[in-house]
Parts: C-alpha cells; sequence; structure tokens
C-alpha cells in the first residue's frame, strides 16, 4: 500500500529513488514521483501509472537535479490515480515536499481548517493537509515543525519530507505505517521496506511509532515524539540482492512458487532434531501450553487461508478449540478472549493494517501473543509476545505463494509441539508425524514438476467466466486459498464451496461445462467427494480433480487428474496448494494478466 524512499547523499538522488522505487512497486503501482532539491529549489515530477513512466518522464532521473530526494508509488486511496493525485505534495510556497504511505483519518477536519486559513489544494488527497500544516507551522526549525504537524493527524503514516531551507536533510516519521532507516557510509537512506535499502546497506535502524529521524549524509539521528533523542540499535538484513531479483524466471510469482521446497525447508529444518520439534525461540512455558483453553488465529487473506488449513492440524493434534477470525472483524466482535486465550496472528509482511488492530485488540484483552511472520523486525513481530519467523525470504508478487506454504508449516510444527507438550498425542504418532512433516519439501517438489502438464489444462479452462473449487475439511481450506489466487491474478470468478455445502443451494448454478475443481486428497473422506463429483458431473460440469497418488477410481469420475504425492492428510494442504498455484498463474498467462501486480492490489495492505 504505497512505498516510500528516501536519499541524502553525495550522488544524484534521482537514479537513487527510482531504482528504490522499481523495488518497491508491489506495493502500489497506479503512479509514482519524486521530489529532489538543488541549490534551494525543490524539482518535483510525478506521473500517472508504472514507475517505467516516470523513468521516462525524467529521463531515468537525469532531468532532476538534487543529492536529496524523496519518492513514492501510489495505491491510490483518496482521490483517483492521477497525476495531480500523485505523490510527493508540496506546500504553496514551494519549499515543502512530502511521500506518505497511511491514511490521515482527520484529512476533511484539517483541510476545511486550512481551505479557511487561505491554504490552496491541488489534490483530492489525505496527504495534501500534512504539507500545508508544515507550511502553516514552520518557523525556522524543521524538527518542531514537523512534531506540531503529527500531534495534530489522526491515522497512520510513514512520511518522508524535504525543506528547501534544510539542503542536507531528510526528515521521516512514522506512526502505525512501516518504515526503515538505511545506514550507508557518506550517505543515508529511508525506506518502506529493506528491499529498496538492500542495494546500498545491510545496515538497518527500525523506527518505533511516533519516531521520527533526521537524515544527513553522515549522520541519522532519532527522536520522540516529544522531541528527545532515541538511542537506536543498528540491525543486519540477511536477504541478498539476488532475492530480491526475478533471477531469469518470467515473474516473481513463478519464482516464488519455484522457491517453495527451500523455503519450507528453511523454515522446518533449524525447529526439527530428532524426530522432535524444537521451537527454542519462544518464551511460552510448557505450562502456559497447557493452560489454554482456546486458541484464535487471525490473519488476512491467504494469510486467514493458512489459518483455516492449520485449526485442523492443531485441533486435531492439540484437542484444543481453534477460531479463526479474519482480521478485519475480529476487532468489532467483542472478541471473547483472555489471559487464557493464546492468539496466533499469522502475516507475511508483518504490517497489515487490520492484523495489527486485531492483534492490538485481543492483546488488551489478555491474550498471549504469537506471531508467524516473514519480514524480521516488522510491526507485529514486535508487537507480539513471540515471533515464529517463517524463512521465506523476500516475497515480491503480489500474490502469495511461499508466504503462504511457509506458515502453514509453522502451524504444523506448533501443532506437533502444543500437543506433545499439552500429552494429547502419543511418542510414536509424534515421531512419526514429525517426519511426514519433514518430508513436505520433498512432496512439494514433486507437485511443481508437475508444472509442464499445467499449461495444457490452463488452456481448457481459460475463457471460462467463472471456476468452482470444491473440498471436504483441510481440502475445503486449500479450496479457499486456490480460489483466492484464481481471483487475484486471473481476473476469473472463482468460488471455494464446502464440497457438502452445493446441494444446499450453489448447485443451482451448475450448468455445462462448467468447470469444477475438486480436491480430494485426504482418502479417508474422498469417496464422500466422490459423490459430490458425480452429482456435479450429472448436471454438466467439466471436473478437474486433485488427488494423492493410489486413488485411482477418481479417474473414473473426473474428466482431468493432478496427482500429487501421498501425504498425511493433517499436512495435505502444503502439498496439494501447488498445483493450484500453478493453474492460476497459467490461466493468468493465457489471459495475458499482469501476474505480479494484478489490477487494484498492492502487497502488504497498510490501511484498514
Ligand atoms: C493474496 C495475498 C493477500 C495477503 C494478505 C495478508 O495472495 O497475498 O491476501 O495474504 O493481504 O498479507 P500479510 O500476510 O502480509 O499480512
Amino acid at each position: 500500500m504505497c512505498g516510500i524512499v528516501g536519499y541524502v547523499g553525495g550522488q544524484s538522488a534521482a537514479p537513487i529513488l527510482l531504482d528504490g522505487l522499481k523495488k518497491l512497486e508491489y506495493r502500489g503501482y497506479d503512479s509514482a514521483g519524486i521530489a529532489a532539491l538543488h541549490d534551494g529549489t525543490i524539482t518535483l515530477r510525478k506521473v500517472t501509472g508504472r514507475i517505467a513512466n516516470l523513468c521516462a518522464l525524467t529521463e531515468d532521473g537525469k532531468t532532476v537535479p538534487g543529492t536529496v530526494g524523496i519518492g513514492h508509488t501510489r495505491w491510490a486511496t483518496h482521490g483517483a490515480p492521477t497525476d495531480q493525485n500523485a505523490h510527493p505534495h508540496t506546500s504553496n510556497d514551494g519549499r515543502f515536499a512530502v511521500v506518505h504511505n497511511g491514511i490521515i483519518e482527520n484529512h476533511l477536519q484539517l483541510r476545511d481548517e486550512l481551505q479557511k486559513k487561505g491554504y490552496h489544494f491541488e489534490s483530492e488527497t489525505d496527504t495534501e493537509v500534512i504539507v500545508h500544516l508544515l507550511e502553516h507551522y514552520y518557523r525556522g526549525d524543521l524538527k518542531t515543525a514537523v512534531l506540531k504537524v503529527t500531534a495534530r493527524l489522526q491515522g497512520s503514516y510513514a512520511l518522508g519530507i524535504l525543506c528547501a531551507d534544510a539542503p542536507d536533510q531528510l526528515l521521516a516519521v512514522r506512526e502505525a505505517s512501516p518504515l526503515l532507516i538505511g545506514v550507508g557510509i557518506g550517505s543515508n537512506y529511508f525506506a518502506s521496506d529493506v528491499t529498496a535499502l538492500v542495494a546500498h546497506t545491510r545496515n538497518i535502524i527500525s523506527l518505533e511509532d511516533g519516531e521520527l529521524a533526521i537524515l544527513t549524509a553522515d549522520d541519522v539521528s532519532v527522536f520522540d515524539c516529544a522531541g528527545r533523542p532515541v538511542q537506536k540499535s543498528i540491525s543486519r538484513i540477511t536477504w541478498d540482492v539476488q532475492a530480491a531479483e526475478k533471477g531469469g524466471y518470467a515473474h516473481f510469482m513463478l519464482k516464488e512458487m519455484m522457491e517453495q521446497p527451500a523455503a519450507v525447508e528453511a523454515t522446518l529444518s533449524p525447529r526439527i532434531r530428532n524426530d522432535a520439534v524444537c521451537l527454542d525461540e519462544i518464551t511460552l512455558s510448557d505450562e502456559t501450553i497447557r493452560s489454554f483453553r482456546k486458541i484464535v488465529i487471525t490473519a488476512c487473506g491467504s494469510a486467514y487461508y493458512a489459518g483455516c488449513a492449520g485449526r485442523y492440524a492443531i485441533e486435531h493434534l492439540c484437542r484444543v478449540p481453534v477460531q479463526v477470525e479474519l482480521a478485519s472483524e475480529l476487532r468489532y466482535n467483542n472478541p471473547m478472549i483472555d489471559g487464557e486465550t493464546l492468539l496466533i496472528v499469522l502475516s507475511q509482511s508483518g504490517e497489515t493494517a487490520d492484523t495489527i488492530a486485531a492483534l492490538k485488540e485481543c492483546k488488551q484483552r489478555g491474550a498471549s501473543v504469537l506471531a508467524v511472520v516473514n519480514v524480521v523486525g516488522s510491526t507485529i513481530a514486535r508487537l507480539a509476545d513471540d515471533v515464529l519467523y517463517t524463512w521465506a525470504g523476500p516475497e515480491i508478487a503480489v500474490a502469495t505463494t511461499k508466504g503462504y506454504t511457509t506458515q502453514l508449516a509453522v502451524l504444523y510444527l506448533f501443532a506437533l509441539y502444543a500437543a506433545h507438550v499439552r500429552g494429547t498425542i502419543d511418542e510414536p504418532t509424534y515421531a512419526k508425524l514429525v517426519r511426514t512433516l519433514r518430508s513436505a519439501p520433498s512432496g512439494m517438489q514433486q507437485a511443481l514438476d508437475l508444472n509442464p502438464k499445467i499449461p495444457k489444462l490452463a488452456k481448457k479452462y481459460h475463457r471460462s467466466p467463472s471456476i468452482f473449487f470444491i473440498g471436504r475439511n483441510t481440502d475445503y481450506a486449500v479450496a479457499l486459498e486456490g480460489a483466492l489466487k484464481m481471483k487475484e491474478i486471473s481476473y476469473l470468478h472463482a468460488e471455494a464451496y464446502a464440497a457438502g455445502e452445493l446441494k444446499h443451494g450453489t448447485i443451482a448454478l451448475i450448468h455445462d461445462g462448467q468447470p469444477v475443481i475438486a480436491l480430494c486428497c485426504n482418502p479417508a473422506i474422498a469417496a464422500k467427494t466422490m459423490s459430490n463429483i458425480i452429482e456435479v458431473k450429472a448436471r454438466g460440469a467439466e471436473v478437474l480433480a486433485v488427488a494423492v497418488r493410489g486413488t485411482q477410481e477418481i479417474a473414473s469420475v473426473a474428466d482431468d487428474l493432478i496427482f500429487i504425492p501421498r501425504m498425511e492428510p493433517l499436512f495435505a494442504a502444503i502439498v496439494e496448494i501447488v498445483p493450484l498455484q500453478l493453474l492460476a498463474y497459467h490461466v493468468a498467462k493465457e489471459n495475458g494478466c499482469d501476474i505480479d501486480k494484478p489490477k487494484n492490489l498492492a502487497k502488504s495492505v497498510t490501511v484498514e
């Protein structure tokens, strides 16, 4: 949801800003802009569309002079994606430029107040109030003015600020939106995430909510919201530059799908020793784990669907009720959460605004919070009592793949660990299931090896106006994620249904040629799903079944078949989702869609 970058140093800022914006483009891509300061004048360039348009407009930055500057790539919230609404926004006197990620909730009130004072607005954005407030409060000291401005703002913001009176300075400030400072030698940077920094420096300072940083070429000083200096520690990024590049693949999504076995391996292997799960990194005591009366999993989108799949493993193995809640709903439900509840928060980015809000709400009610997060040091990781990181590496494609499967891997690990601690699993079953889980990367690799067969299926289905995904139990959880993948990147209408529910209404939509993807990867209940396949076949549906090897009887009822390796049904989702990701990818490719940057979407949803 918007990406911001800033640079101050000895080189020309614009090319560095453009490069950083390219790395952040996945966060929003409807318009972009940069501003740089040279000889007391701010040069501003902004344009609708992708960063490529901005590169063309600025001749790759050559026409924007200055060694200090800020940049923005936008995912529109307030006001359409137009040149005027693109950031940076500048003050009426031209002395300030601002980039913003987040939402200013009281912007209408502030706009009204500023208009009455004579400030002229050029855009429909919430952001523009910030730059006019700056001009209003500025009396020669930028830091003081910024603190006065932030005291007036309600909502979320990561701000980058440029001031013509402070030619060698950049200001960065955050409240509930991600912002990192990159510490270089003779140059300093800020960015919404590490992908834009890693080419320049591995030394990072994470700003906390309410903190403000002043960057010059040789120094970074951080202050709290009262303007008092704060000592910050520098952490090292472990991701390398290549991890954030396509590395010869046509799309990041394809690369990231192919990386899944390695990512799951990296997530599992440090936590499995001698057929036992070791979660040394969490502080939850055995006694606390035994005391939980309920587990609530909360997340958004695919992370929520990972929770839906993980729930079966936790409930089955730990014999504790698990509720899976959409983060955007949980906070409004007056949730029944107390000190005997474990809250598991799933988030690849660690910055999803609804998930953060749900976490805060539940923490306030006394829940212990365990976060499953991919981005080290992200907001959710910092707010939680404990973190289990998914070691997926950077995920750039907007549609998550390795983020989702590594979340599943952690949920399965936790299910086994907690079951062992709670004494709800016997030793031989425990050791056997740990070994089974350990084999997940190899099962996933075999599923990925099916890739050459998928384009033919994609050609068959890509023109269908809609596709149904059906399954029972864990298969149903996978159907939900499979349908989301199809919708978001190929723009086909896709609907997931619990297979047994079809006959309660939805079967009315089945007609000649209607594609139905039937998931039957749990042999114990495959016969029931097969009955549902027969029911839709009788009404003309074309059925593609996904089943585990050895369940040949499916062949007699389905039109097309994908066999995946046999896997313990509780953990099968991690392998079963792979052909559905591949199918969504190839359908989107057939339809000529922008796979890594689907329309209307952005990665890291930092607005509620
Ligand atoms: C779908 C997708 C989204 C995210 C959701 C949560 O492919 O990527 O549905 O899963 O926005 O994001 P995180 O996991 O970053 O909290």
